[in-house]
């Protein structure tokens, strides 16, 4: 059988499919990955704009970059790799989505069960009062939002040398362990501890003595190691391909989702 085809039935007789994405499925929907040749951490070196000590020794340059990926964020529409997976939710073949991407742009197509591992950039915080807010619309802001304790707010995404957020992680934990097939998509699998959730999968345990499987969608070759199947290709076409062949083993067809407005 070849990856294709035993991706399609490893997710067709999951029980508990869970999806792990990443920057590359986004990428589709004009959103910059974060490494590689033209990624965001060329343009905005993550240990002058993206760590917590940076944050805290000049808010106002962090701010630079989190503007840029608000104006990319509120630009982009949710693509067809987001809108199958909402399907399969909405169908049961797939449980849940534990997403790194702070873009909302899976939520925007009815994704239900999304855990925002790396939290989210719609949403500030003030790290001196503990205050939150919405998150101003990036064209509309030319500088960094104060709190009304005074303080520079910061987007309630995970910075570098920040902890991931405790209910996130419990929750990707529960996935973890409920999980039997997971999607690993767009992810260079690269920063833990997201990147421990496949191996966590994979792990044999009393009622999966085999562990479960791990299928993954990238055009490259990632540090993710070993899966049962791997589909080298973009996140919308793979998902596309994925979404005919279990319509056709199934005998069942379905509408994607409509994005709603960001
Ligand atoms: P990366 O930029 O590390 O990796 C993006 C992955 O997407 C790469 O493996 C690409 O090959 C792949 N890719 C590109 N286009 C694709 C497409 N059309 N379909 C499928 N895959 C595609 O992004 P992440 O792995 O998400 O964290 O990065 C993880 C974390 O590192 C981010 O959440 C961010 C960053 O530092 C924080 O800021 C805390």
């Amino acid at each position: 059988m070849d990856d294709w085809n035993q991706a399609a039935s490893l997710l067709r007789s999951a029980r508990f499919a869970v999806a792990l994405t990443g920057a590359g499925i986004s990428s589709e929907s004009g959103l910059d990955t974060f490494r590689g040749g033209g990624g965001l951490w060329k343009k905005f070196p993550p240990e002058r704009y993206a760590t917590l000590s940076a944050f805290r020794r000049n808010p106002e340059r962090c701010w630079e970059f989190f503007l840029e990926l608000g104006r990319l964020i509120e630009r982009a529409e949710p693509n067809r790799a987001h809108r199958i997976l909402a399907a399969w939710e909405a169908r049961g073949l797939l449980k849940a989505v534990i997403t790194q991407n702070v873009d909302g742009l899976h939520q925007r197509v009815g994704s239900r069960r999304v855990v925002e591992f790396h939290g989210s950039h719609r949403r500030l915080e003030c790290l001196a009062c503990g205050a939150g807010a919405e998150a101003p619309a990036a064209g509309e802001t030319r500088e960094a939002p104060r709190c009304s304790c005074g303080a520079v707010m910061k987007p309630a995404a995970v910075l570098f040398e920040e902890a991931i957020p405790a209910r996130a992680l419990e929750e990707a934990q529960r996935l973890s362990e409920a999980c039997d097939c997971l999607l690993v998509i767009g992810t260079s699998a690269a920063v833990v501890p997201a990147s421990h959730i496949p191996g966590a999968v994979r792990a044999p345990r009393p009622a999966r003595p085999g562990g479960g499987a791990v299928i993954e969608i990238n055009p490259e070759k990632t540090f993710l190691g070993a899966s049962d199947a791997a589909l080298r290709a973009p996140a919308s076409e793979a998902l596309s391909r994925l979404d005919s062949l279990i319509q056709e083993e199934t005998g069942q067809s379905w509408n994607l989702p409509k994005a709603s407005p960001a």
